[in-house]
């Protein structure tokens, strides 16, 4: 493709690309498939390949992150990014009112959700997005930029042509409190410790070097303020609806996230509103904001110190219950993590019952200082996660004797270890501690991983204490007849249903069986890398830290995790058990296969069973080496793909559309050459 035809094109599909992402992302109402997107992406990524002085570092590629960011400089505010008098007394809200009235007169207001993240400015020169920055002290901040890329819901371009210029966009990153969960069960897969709180997590996420682990956690942004010396409107709540009208995604009126009222009474109603509802959002809010409407009357109000005399932020007091505490359990977790967990009296709070909350760790038990009997105050970190915030001490009773975490494993007895750096602690013994040993079985069977049909938690742990089985290639040792022997009301239909499932479990990719076996800091993304990768377990054994390093998304840390793990003689053991079963230890061969662009700008259709590639395997060696994949034949169709089994009315329509039919050898030759 010529560089002028190349440019425009770019210019196209970044157009298209932003209107989808913004369609997705701010208005939840997308017009094309993911697939669809995908495409598109893939052929601006193709064509910035081709022509890299034609990729701007706002092009829709840069969403999914760039380079390794090394530190972030400090940059200097255009205009201070200043905080907010705040109360939890709605007297002082009608105090605020009468002082503000009594100085300009009857006056309009603006009340918006005051949003529980972290604050961020965004500037834009001539419609696009040029910098990023942290609140940092208000007067300078740090220059995130790369990473604010990553945050779809943060347009790179403006929509519209009636922005100023120059101006800054402030607004609040926030994760959503689904999104916020879905991280927690990914963490909790990977055998890291939990997130307490989205706030601390978004912060922590905005900090991070490598903006493509930014772009997975998936934050979202909310715009409240806009600042420019040349403003669209001089009404604050009308300048946000521009805002929306540009493409940021901002508070929505018909949801009565940002209203107008002209006296106390009006104001009073949305406090009172979300006072009852802000548990039904999808996300934190930690109270209200009041601001005066309009612009010159702010402008006339001016500042104290450090924050604005136009405006007042009402927070909500956190919900909180007290409740005896009946105990505390230490739990041991697959990867021998020992988490304290307070047993709670059941109490309502914030609507559902609480029976237990993690204490976390031994520093998090001492700062409490928990007692026997206690009676404790229980919050909800970030309105999710139950958490003891303290103790009423004058309801101790005199003997009671101090809650200490134990030197000993409580299941097994072992002395525990704690490594430095790392707030956990830890059981050593793998192999020979009971809660250990099973929930690596339940992990090694569970849906994500090997997803053996039959076989969960409970069966897991009968099968253990029955001594059946003591790892997870026992499983493959089981048989019928061992099954029945339990008795128990073991029918050979469920016996046989487990059978099967392990049977079934042998044809698994891979990378699942890498995820499957539970290496620390080995998720699901990770494994996928790390097998693609490596291609085969045996070559894997064989990687030094340095070549492990060396691939996608494999660093430092998960790189010494993977090789202590199979440094292990006991879990070499049970890898080639595994392999001794017809456990898959190798990837597609279009996983390994080469990796190039010979294939650019022609149609495939697949149809039919293939030798040396499942069918999404053969699918994702034409599009990694530049071809194009589609569903069914036409007069644009290249070449048809043929396995084995190729149906005659497939054949047919080719012949007549004189698409000419390919098998799979000749296919090896076009991407190997
Ligand atoms: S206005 C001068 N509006 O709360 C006014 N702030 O203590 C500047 N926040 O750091 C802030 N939601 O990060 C404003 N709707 C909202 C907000 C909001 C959350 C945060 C903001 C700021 C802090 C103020």
């Amino acid at each position: 493709m010529e560089r002028n035809e190349a440019a425009r094109r770019i210019a196209e599909l970044s157009r298209e690309l932003e209107t989808h992402n913004h369609r997705y992302y701010v208005l939840a109402a997308p017009v094309i498939s993911d697939r669809e997107f995908d495409e598109l992406l893939k052929e601006l990524e193709r064509l910035e390949r081709a022509f890299p002085d034609l990729a701007s570092p706002n092009s829709p590629t840069q969403r999914v992150g760039g380079d390794i960011t090394k530190g972030f400089p400090s940059v200097q505010h255009r205009y201070p990014m200043l905080s907010l008098g705040n109360t939890y007394s709605r007297e002082e809200v009608a105090d605020f009112v009468a002082r503000v009235e009594k100085a300009v007169g009857p006056t309009r207001y603006s009340m918006e959700l005051k949003y529980d993240g972290v604050a961020i400015s965004l500037a834009y020169e001539g419609g696009e997005l040029v910098r990023g920055v942290t609140r940092g002290d208000g007067e300078k901040g740090e220059d995130i930029t790369a990473n604010v890329r990553t945050i779809r819901s943060i347009p790179l371009r403006l929509q519209g042509d009636d922005w100023p210029a120059s101006f800054e966009a402030r607004g609040e990153v926030i994760f959503t409190k689904a999104r916020f969960d879905a991280l927690n069960a990914m963490r909790e897969q990977e055998g890291e410790e939990l997130y307490a709180n989205p706030r601390n997590t978004a912060a922590g996420t905005l900090k991070q070097q490598d903006p493509k682990e930014v772009a997975k956690r998936g934050l979202t942004s909310f715009i409240y303020s806009l600042q420019s010396e040349s403003l669209p409107t001089r009404s604050h709540f009308d300048n946000i609806m521009r805002c929306h009208a540009w493409g940021f995604n901002t508070p929505d009126p018909k949801r009565r996230f940002i209203e107008r009222a002209t006296d106390v009474e009006g104001i009073m109603a949305f406090i009172d509103h979300w006072e009852k509802h802000r548990h039904e959002l999808e996300m934190i809010i930690d109270g209200i904001v009041v601001k005066v409407d309009n612009i010159d009357v702010q402008e006339e109000l001016g500042l104290t110190a450090k924050s604005p005399r136009w405006a007042m932020a009402y927070k909500y007091a956190a919900e909180q219950a007290l409740t005896r505490l009946l105990g505390v359990s230490f739990q041991v977790g697959r990867t021998g993590a020992v988490t304290p967990v307070a047993e709670l009296d059941p109490v309502l709070l914030a609507g559902t019952t609480v029976k237990r909350a993690s204490l976390f760790n031994a520093d998090q038990l001492e700062r409490l200082d928990l007692h026997e009997g206690d009676l404790v105050r229980v919050e909800k970190a970030g309105e999710i996660i139950p958490q003891v915030v303290g103790v009423e001490l004058a309801q101790r009773a005199p003997q009671a004797m101090r809650v200490r975490f134990p030197h000993a494993c409580p299941e097994c007895g072992t002395a525990l270890i704690r490594l430095e750096g790392e707030a956990q602690h830890y059981c050593p013994n793998e192999h020979g501690c009971p809660p250990q040993i099973t929930r690596r079985i339940e992990h090694f069977v569970s849906r994500r991983a090997l997803d053996i049909d039959g076989l969960g938690g409970e069966t897991v742990e009968e099968f253990h204490r029955a001594g059946l089985i003591q790892d997870v290639a026992d499983l493959y040792e089981l048989t019928e007849p061992r099954i029945l022997s339990l008795g128990k009301g073991w029918k050979e239909k469920s016996a046989q249903k487990i059978l099967a499932g392990l049977e079934a479990s042998k044809q698994v990719p891979f990378e699942r069986v890498l995820f499957a076996l539970g290496i620390r800091h080995v998720g699901e993304t990770v494994a996928k890398k790390v097998a693609k990768g490596a291609g085969t377990m045996d070559r894997l054994m064989g990687m030094s830290q340095e070549e492990l390093v060396a691939l996608e998304e494999v660093g430092q840390v998960i790189a010494e995790s993977i090789r202590d793990f199979l440094a292990v003689e006991g879990n070499r053991r049970i890898i080639e058990r595994l392999k001794q079963h017809g456990l898959r230890m190798e990837s597609d061969r279009a996983a390994q296969g080469p990796v190039g662009d010979r294939l650019q700008g022609l149609a495939f259709v697949v149809s039919g069973v293939f030798r040396n590639f499942s069918r999404d395997g053969i699918k994702e060696a034409i599009e990694r080496n530049g071809g194009k994949v589609s569903g069914s034949i036409s007069s644009k169709t290249s070449y048809v793909l043929a396995g084995a089994d190729m149906g005659p009315a497939k054949r047919q329509k080719a012949e007549d559309l004189k698409v000419p039919v390919i098998d799979e050898d000749e296919f090896m030759r076009m991407i190997e050459g």
